[in-house]
């Protein structure tokens, strides 16, 4: 098979955009976490010194499957600040979405001519997808949803902590769903405990001097339209 030009530059894209716009930009947001939130990064430090301890100093891949609080960090940090804010899909069959509450005000099924309302008998009304539309799945505002998570806003690793109920499928998606789900996350995750690994046992983070009233969560930056930025990703960094 010959990959016409088109494929091959589309996959350049994406290596370039998903291999390294994402783990910067999770990685800026976790240490304005961690500034903000002393007693995490203390334990996510206390977690790194005991396990590079038992590995005779050594960062390896054995090595940063123990760094387990860490993970919980990174998960809650990308339940936060999803780098793609939505997935998107292509409808190819039609499909009814069982059940759905729909508000539809006069005129504005003209505007989606690929969606229908279907009704049944007792006035419960389902959305029809045709073939072709494309479908957005809002990732960040399904993570933020205080339907699936409590206290949503705030930045709370020990939800991910184990014994504790899982959300239910599809709700948690910073690395995409099903068949085309991100190819790098491994990868993402390794190259992410690494550097958190070096970094923490000799710096420490701590907000900005005069940095604005903490919003939460920290807010993004619009002008960054294809992955979430911080707006302001300034730190304070000290020498331990
Ligand atoms: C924090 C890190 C990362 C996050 C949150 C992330 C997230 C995602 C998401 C949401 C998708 C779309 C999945 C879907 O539509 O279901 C994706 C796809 C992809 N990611 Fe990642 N990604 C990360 C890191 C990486 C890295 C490090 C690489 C490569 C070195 C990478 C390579 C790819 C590729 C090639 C695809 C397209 C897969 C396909 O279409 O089959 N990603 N990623």
């Amino acid at each position: 098979m010959v990959a016409a030009d088109m494929v091959i530059s589309a996959n350049a894209f994406i290596i370039f955009l998903g291999g390294f716009e994402t783990t910067s930009s999770t990685l800026a947001f976790l240490l304005l976490e961690l500034a903000a939130h002393p007693h995490v990064q203390d334990k996510m430090r206390e977690e790194v010194l005991k396990v590079l301890d038992k590995h005779e100093g050594k960062v390896s891949y054995e090595m940063l499957q123990k760094l387990t609080y860490m993970e919980m960090v990174i998960q809650e940090t990308l339940r936060l600040y999803p780098p793609f804010p939505s997935i998107q899909r292509v409808c190819t069959r039609a499909y009814v979405v069982p059940a759905t509450r729909v508000l539809v005000r006069p005129g504005t099924v003209a505007l989606f001519p690929t969606l229908a309302i279907q009704r049944d008998g007792q006035g419960q009304s389902s959305v029809l997808v045709r073939a072709g539309t494309v479908v957005l799945f809002p990732t960040l505002a399904i993570q933020r949803d205080g339907q699936y998570f409590d206290n949503p806003d705030a930045f709370v690793p020990e939800r991910w902590g184990q014994g504790r109920p899982a959300p239910p499928a599809g709700v948690y998606m910073p690395f995409g769903d099903g068949p085309r789900y991100c190819i790098g996350k491994r990868f993402a995750m390794i190259q992410m405990k690494t550097c958190l690994a070096r970094l923490l046992p000799l710096v420490r983070v701590s907000p900005a001097p005069r940095a604005p009233p903490r919003a939460r969560p920290f807010p993004a930056d619009p002008r960054s339209p294809l992955t979430l930025h911080p707006a302001d990703s300034t730190v304070t960094i000290s020498l331990l």
